[in-house]
């Protein structure tokens, strides 16, 4: 039986310090029946898949890839989560209207997908521009979010769909209580996990974006590690869990 759950973002989260990644592996697997444990991260499947090899990860129970716009289990993907994500989306008269923004720069094939068209956007050009596409969405009665994050990566989703909606939909099926819930993130991408229930492990090397977020709207249920990468979710998982 799982007790807890752990959800954590990759790149400058779990990977970024290797030694701290190993680590973190280690102590995971000891108590690895414990635990249901959830990568959430930007990247598709296919990259993911690639960085796991390459940092010899842990396989996870779930895996939340594109942003929250796909839900894996093993190597399926989660069609009750594809069939939420489809509703009231209309990715080619989203990415038309995005097309008519020359700052947007399209990022490439292997990181869009059926529910995320993903762009580069300078991080002076951010305000305007997103404000601006904002509009145009809400004008056009698109049903969609737009998250920017790391000064650069532009990523429009469906409104039902990003990490943090990702990791509620998984808690609910596993049901799993949010005091037992854990998620770790380092950057913009990684608010909507901060902005369940569950338990918050901002890392200390997160970006100005998140910082931003934990001074203005953090709670009782965030903790900012001192620590960075996987040695803050280290000290995150002692503070909420009490395990070392
Ligand atoms: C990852 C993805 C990219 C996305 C970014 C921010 O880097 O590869 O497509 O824009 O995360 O969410
Ligand atoms: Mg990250």
């Amino acid at each position: 039986m799982k007790q807890y759950l752990l959800v954590t973002d990759l790149d400058h989260t779990l990977v970024g310090d290797d030694v701290a990644t190993q680590v973190l592996n280690q102590r995971l697997e000891a108590e690895r029946d414990r635990f249901c444990f959830v990568y959430a991260t930007g990247r598709s499947y296919a990259s993911t898949r690639n960085l796991m090899k390459e940092k010899q990860l842990l396989e996870p129970d779930y895996l939340i890839a594109g942003v929250g716009s796909e839900v894996y289990q093993g190597h399926c993907l989660d069609s009750t989560w594809a069939e939420l994500m489809s509703a009231n989306w209309n990715r080619s008269a989203i990415a038309a209207l995005a097309e008519e923004f020359s700052a947007l720069k399209p990022q490439s094939d292997g990181e869009q997908n059926p529910w995320k068209i993903s762009y580069f956007l300078q991080p002076e050009l951010a305000a305007e521009v997103i404000s601006k596409l904002e509009k145009e969405i809400a004008k056009a009665g698109f049903f969609a979010q737009i998250i920017y994050s790391s000064d650069r990566d532009l990523d429009i989703l469906p409104k039902r769909g990003n990490k943090g909606k990702a990791v509620t939909y998984l808690q609910k099926r596993l049901n799993i209580q949010s005091e037992a819930a854990v998620v770790c993130g380092d950057s913009g991408n990684d608010i909507s996990l901060f902005e369940q229930e569950a338990c918050g492990v901002i890392v200390g090397n997160a970006q100005p974006e998140l910082l931003k977020w934990y001074r203005e709207s953090g709670k009782n249920n965030h903790y900012l590690a001192r620590a960075s990468h996987a040695w803050g979710m280290l000290e995150g998982i002692k503070y909420f869990w009490g395990i070392e």
